[in-house]
């Protein structure tokens, strides 16, 4: 499906974005592994987290609708069933790479996960190799991707460095560490914590310390996990499009409500306001550390912007946004640049090949970086056609830079969208109204 989305402003209003994409994805695998009823209110109803439903459904989880939420009956620890077929996880890296780390010990029971092309494209042989070290056994095509085979086992404990900067590597061994007598995972940068959160809540014997720039959690088996309730807040990574179109749409003022400021996660607010964009709200003071996921209202106004270099250490805090980042370059003035973003090349597209050829189809002078990519800010975008490669995150940035070029922007694919935020064109109509 192509959508235009013309120049168009100044964006007014609040509105509440969906649910966070990545503590959706989390509070349904927990609740499968929890054997008694979770609620989960505000679960994310998008392509992604549907196929996370269905996985959690194939393994014998109860997925019910009740008040207003969700309610979701495990099989519990040890218990999951053997899905009929191989498990389709969609277009959901977060599903394919924590899945995994639950099934990795659920002994004598074999698993197949497979997914779309794009997933056939993303590695997997940074879960597999620590989880085999660990003592499952997984075979990935070519050793490397999708479809995946999970061989249940008696799991030992390890000490595992993440040779890169990923929470769904150190959420899938945290998981799989709950079944060993002491796992330590060591991240020399922090990466998103929404998983150390919820098992904290949910009362599994997990600690953290800091070292240099990140974090060396530990988990063991302990007592089976208790978890009532989640609250999913709302995505930050949906909420950037719109704080990214009012800071560069004229005349723009919008309020965002019950946004998630967990700070593992709040990076691109930070760069924004360091851009000069006007960001109002009661972020999470860094290091912070709460089992109860951190909640605010934001206010962003339209301002000048001026370039930024984005640090090695923040791009882990901001790894979804960094594609929008670019998209403000092009409107601040000077030059800025991403670097030590190398693992964008292995996201639902090279967001570093298709953010570059995208940006520069609509007029950007940018240009790529094995590792980033480095923009020149002209003032605006004149506008044209991109194509989004069936990646959610590259058709949202088209539209927002559509509104705020000179002719407008025609998305090829805007139905990639429906992976993370399928009412974007709905919400964007009541703000410019
Ligand atoms: C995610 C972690 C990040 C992020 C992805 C969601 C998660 O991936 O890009 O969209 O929910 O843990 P990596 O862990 O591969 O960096």
């Amino acid at each position: 499906m192509n959508a235009v989305f013309e120049p168009a402003g100044p964006l007014r209003g609040r509105l509440r974005v969906p649910a966070d994409k990545s503590i959706s994805h989390r509070a349904a695998i927990i609740a499968a592994m929890v054997g008694a009823p979770v609620r989960i209110t505000n679960y994310l109803d998008a392509a992604d987290t549907r196929s996370t439903l269905a996985a959690i459904r194939s393994l014998g989880a109860r997925v019910q609708a009740r008040d207003g939420g969700l309610e979701i009956v495990g099989a519990g620890m040890r218990c999951a069933q053997v899905s009929g077929g191989p498990i389709d996880v969609g277009n959901a890296g977060t599903l394919m790479r924590l899945l995994p780390g639950w099934l990795s010990f659920q002994t004598g029971s074999t698993f197949v996960l497979d997914g779309d092309e794009s997933i056939r494209r993303r590695p997997v042989d940074r879960i597999a190799q620590p989880l085999a070290l660990m003592g499952a056994a997984l075979d990935a095509r070519d050793g490397r991707f999708p479809p995946l085979t999970v061989r249940g086992g008696e799991l030992t404990g390890i000490e595992y460095e993440l040779p890169v900067a990923s929470a769904q590597v150190k959420s899938c061994l945290l998981l799989a560490g709950l079944a060993t007598d002491g796992t330590e995972v060591i991240e020399p940068v922090a990466t998103r914590d929404h998983t150390e959160r919820m098992l904290l809540a949910a009362g599994a014997s997990l600690r953290r310390m800091a070292g240099g720039n990140g974090y060396r959690t530990t988990v063991q088996a302990g007592d089976a996990l208790a978890l009532e309730r989640v609250d999913v807040p709302g995505d930050v990574s949906s909420a950037a499009f719109l704080l990214a179109a009012a800071a560069i749409v004229p005349g723009s003022r919008l309020m965002l409500e019950g946004v998630g400021v967990n700070w593992t996660r709040a990076g691109f607010l930070r760069i924004l306001a360091r851009m000069g964009a006007s960001v109002r709200g009661e972020l999470e003071p860094d290091g912070a550390f709460d089992p109860v996921e951190p909640v605010s209202d934001l206010e962003v106004r339209h301002a000048p912007l001026t370039a930024t270099t984005v640090a090695a250490q923040e791009v882990p805090l901001a790894i979804d946004e960094l594609p929008l980042v670019a998209l403000l370059g092009c409107f601040a003035e000077g030059d800025t640049v991403v670097r030590g973003a190398g693992e964008l090349r292995v996201k639902e597209s090279d967001r570093i090949e298709t953010v570059v050829s995208g940006l520069r189809g609509l007029g950007a002078e940018i240009e790529a970086l094995p590792d980033g990519f480095a923009v020149r800010g002209t003032g605006g975008l004149e506008g044209g056609e991109l194509d989004a490669h069936g990646d959610h995150r590259l058709a949202l940035v088209g539209a927002v830079a559509g509104l705020a070029s000179r002719k407008g922007v025609q998305v090829r694919g805007f139905e990639a969208a429906d992976v993370s935020y399928p009412r974007f064109a709905e919400d964007l109509r009541g703000l410019l109204a």
